[in-house]
């Protein structure tokens, strides 16, 4: 190659790559407040955003981008573990994660600044940001595999129960449903295995029981694995 060769493949390479970046850049601009429907930007989004400043939750985890890679990445956390899911984990943290080496501090936010919080990552993960992060893509990975990769560490039976929907019925810690009791203290009472045969077929326990069996919702070793949790709370 001459001199003259390589001058040309730097200059043609240099320009074509910097137009690239230039429109690319532009065009992604243009599309911000579409991509983010700007629109939906509500003041109790901010007062979340605010929330979020205040108690450094970026200390530890990442939107967008941003943020220590510590724990779970929160830009698609509600469709994630769902509203509940997020109040739980925020307001009792030492209980939701009581089994993971991992530990985030309860740093006593209150009701009103979870509930901003939530409008905050509800309005983060709607942003359409091409399917980012990869682990909560739902065309890459299978429901199961999203959690194993999201909750590395939490025990698996806590994360069926707070997934699966148990919470719209049972409380933890005063966070939950009240259809159903609080299950604060279930293990006290209750082994692994009779909590296992309890949820599988609620009326062959007691004919009276007005829950639902879960047999049809969890697989078997979810089925297990929440009962195990549950045997644990004591
Ligand atoms: C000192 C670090 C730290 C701080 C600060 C922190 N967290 Fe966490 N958080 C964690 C860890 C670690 C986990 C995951 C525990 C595990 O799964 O083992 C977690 C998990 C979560 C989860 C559940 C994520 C999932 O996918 O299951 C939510 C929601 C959450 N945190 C919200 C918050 C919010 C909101 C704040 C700020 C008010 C916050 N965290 C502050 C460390 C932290
Ligand atoms: C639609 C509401 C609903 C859902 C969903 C639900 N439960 Fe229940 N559950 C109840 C009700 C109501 C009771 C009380 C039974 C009765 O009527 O006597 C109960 C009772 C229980 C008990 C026995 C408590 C006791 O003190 O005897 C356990 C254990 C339990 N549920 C676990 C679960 C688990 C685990 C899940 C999720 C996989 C779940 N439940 C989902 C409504 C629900």
């Amino acid at each position: 190659m001459t001199k003259k060769t390589a001058f040309w493949i730097f200059l043609i390479g240099t320009i074509s790559s910097a137009a690239v970046f230039l429109w690319a850049t532009y065009d992604t601009h243009r599309q911000v407040a579409t991509l983010s429907h700007v629109d939906k930007l509500s003041d109790q989004v901010v007062a979340g955003k605010r929330a979020f400043e205040k108690y450094n939750c970026n200390d530890c985890h990442t939107i967008l981008g941003f943020g220590g890679y510590y724990a779970p990445d929160l830009t698609k956390v509600v469709q994630r573990v769902g509203e509940e899911g997020i109040r739980y984990r925020v307001k009792s943290p030492e209980m939701a994660f009581a089994n993971s080496p991992r530990k985030m501090p309860n740093q006593h936010v209150t009701d009103q600044e979870i509930t901003d919080l939530v409008a905050f990552f509800r309005w983060v993960g709607e942003i359409n940001n091409n399917d980012w992060p990869p682990q909560d893509s739902k065309k890459r990975l299978s429901r199961g595999e999203q959690m194993m990769v999201a909750k590395v560490g939490v025990s698996p039976g806590a994360a069926v129960f707070q997934t699966k929907g148990c919470m719209n019925c049972h409380s933890l810690k005063g966070t939950g449903g009240t259809f159903g009791p609080a299950l604060d203290k279930i293990g006290a009472g209750m082994s692994a295995e009779e909590i296992g045969k309890y949820v599988r077929n609620p009326k062959g326990v007691n004919p009276g029981s007005k829950m639902p069996s879960q047999k049809d919702n969890l697989s078997e070793r979810e089925l297990d694995e929440v009962a195990r949790f549950l045997a644990t709370l004591k």
